[in-house]
């Protein structure tokens, strides 16, 4: 047959360009290579650096069984033997010389004719074309010249397919990303705050004040007062609420890694640094970013900080030039970052540019009014989390012990306590009865019990009255100066009462 060399050229690199979807191209190929080679199976392979393996990514058949993904591993020496490899060469099952006898069972070599063809781009081989036709010795010299034609068309083509899998995969994991942090966003900016016109009615206030502004905010607080809390409501109620909000937790980066995360990288700025890398800053840039636990930020990085809210620009790690910035900073900590900064653990001017405008957040045992709500919000709340249609309601008695309770871990310890109770008395009421237990005696510092007026059902009033009555009576009922005698009832009723209200007595329960 007399072969057109450039005709055969043009139509090859045609075909194989013909789709990014490699099996569709590689088909589209097969079928006119059928005309000049004997060919039954064409195999795309791609030598895998990390596996120290071939990969079959693709096969195309005359028939039917096309064979799936495989991964074919390679034997000592046979790795380096390929690299070797620029021109096609043929793969005969009798060749003693030939090193691809080594896996010739794997690769089903026997009965068959292999024509490969090495793909190489540049100085890298990435992997063969592999032409296969049944029964021995069915390839000549001149098939291996015709093939070593078009070995760029077919690198070139594999390349290209395996950088757009690879783009399109990272942009799939992109769209996700993007929408599970939208949904997040959303949630987060419906979150409700309660007590915003009772115990945090002042922290609301100054949100209000400081939201439409750009300046820096310190939040501090406790752990589990809302900071995080309050950081999403300044974002979402400020003029950047459609740009980024970009969360930093100091204290979850690991030392060694935390300057390149929020400042970036330059491509070989460190070993490992093998491409350019944007920090959390700059990914904030037309946004808010929230530096959480401020006080576990290593000294190293408080200086780069300090640079960012001086000027507004950073220098990426192992850069030079510049880059400015956009954003607004809002720090939190629970730590006293004044009392680091008398021990030399946190820096005097980071503070002061930090401590612009703070906003304390107060324990809830100081704002005890925001209890009952809260709990009634967290019972809503969990119960439809859980699926259960009708909230349960609070046991008599059970909200005295909660206004009593020291709540050490605050806000986010009564959120984890009400979801265990509803767990606990599914479909009945709520008791809290671990909680006497767990701490309403080694309740934290202000622990008062009085002096609130509280939005308390009269039941809860009464049965939190004769709690107390019952202490100063020491736990007696009966007799002179006995709880019943100081409520001015008779014993009988005050028991069928406490019976009522679920107050347990005798001494055992003081
Ligand atoms: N006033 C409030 N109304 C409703 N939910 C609240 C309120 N305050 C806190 N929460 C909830 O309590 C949990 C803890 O709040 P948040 O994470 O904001 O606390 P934090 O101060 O950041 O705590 P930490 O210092 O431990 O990180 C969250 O689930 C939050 O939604
Ligand atoms: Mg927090």
């Amino acid at each position: 047959m007399v072969i057109n060399r450039d005709e055969f050229f043009r139509e090859v690199t045609l075909r194989i360009c013909s789709s990014l979807h490699l099996e569709t191209a590689l088909r589209n190929a097969f079928v006119y290579l059928q005309t000049y080679f004997p060919l039954d199976d064409i195999y795309l392979d791609i030598l895998d650096q990390n596996l120290g393996a071939i990969r079959r990514i693709a096969h195309i058949a005359t028939h039917e069984e096309m064979a799936q993904e495989e991964i074919v591993p390679l034997p000592e020496g046979l790795w380096e033997w390929m690299h070797k490899k620029r021109a096609p060469f043929l793969v005969l099952h009798t060749d003693p010389k030939n090193y691809i006898r080594s896996i010739a069972p794997l690769i089903k070599l026997k009965g068959n004719s292999d024509l490969v063809l090495p793909l190489w781009i540049e100085e890298e081989m990435i992997g063969f074309l592999v032409m296969r036709a049944k029964g021995e010795n069915r390839y000549s010299s001149e098939h291996v010249d015709l093939l070593a034609t078009v070995s760029e068309p077919f690198a070139i083509a594999l390349a290209n397919a395996l950088a757009h899998q690879s783009l399109v995969k990272y942009r799939d994991t992109l769209i996700d990303d993007n929408r599970y942090l939208k949904k997040e966003l959303l949630a987060q900016a419906g979150d409700e705050i309660v007590g915003g016109n009772s115990g945090l009615r002042n922290v609301m206030e100054m949100v209000r004040q400081v939201a439409p502004l750009n300046n820096t905010v310190l939040l501090m607080g406790e752990t589990g007062t809302g900071k995080e809390l309050v950081a999403n409501a300044i974002h979402f109620a400020s003029p950047r609420k459609d740009g980024p909000f970009i969360k930093v937790n100091c204290g979850a980066i690991p030392i060694e890694l935390i300057d390149s995360e929020l400042f970036g990288h330059e491509r070989g700025a460190f070993t490992g640094a093998i491409a350019e890398k944007r920090g959390r800053f700059e990914r904030a840039n037309g946004g808010t970013i929230f530096l959480d636990e401020i006080g576990e930020l290593p000294p190293q990085a408080q200086v780069r900080l300090l640079r960012v809210l001086q000027n507004r620009e950073l220098e990426r790690v192992g850069g030079n030039k510049p880059i400015s910035v956009d954003i607004r900073v809002i720090a939190a900590t629970h730590r006293n970052l004044e009392g680091m900064v008398s021990e030399n653990r946190f820096r005097e001017d980071l503070w002061f540019r930090l401590n612009v405008f703070p906003i304390i957040l107060p324990p809830l045992r100081q704002r005890k009014e925001d209890i009952p709500p809260l709990m009634r919000y967290f019972i809503a709340h969990k119960s439809r989390e859980m699926g259960i249609a009708v909230p349960p309601g609070i046991a008599p008695g059970a909200l005295d012990r909660l206004m009593n309770y020291g709540w050490p871990g605050n806000v986010r310890e009564m959120e984890n306590l009400v979801e265990r109770e509803i767990i606990r008395n599914r479909g009945g009421q709520l008791r809290f009865d671990t909680l006497h237990a767990e701490g309403a005696d080694k309740a934290g510092p202000g622990r008062d019990s009085g002096g609130l007026e509280l939005a308390v059902s009269l039941d809860e009033a009464m049965a939190s009255h004769i709690r107390r009555v019952l202490k100063i009576a020491d736990g007696r009922i009966n007799g002179p100066g006995g709880a019943a005698d100081l409520l001015k009832i008779n014993a009988n009723t005050l028991r069928g009462r406490m019976k009522k209200l679920g107050i347990s007595y005798g001494r055992d329960k003081r």
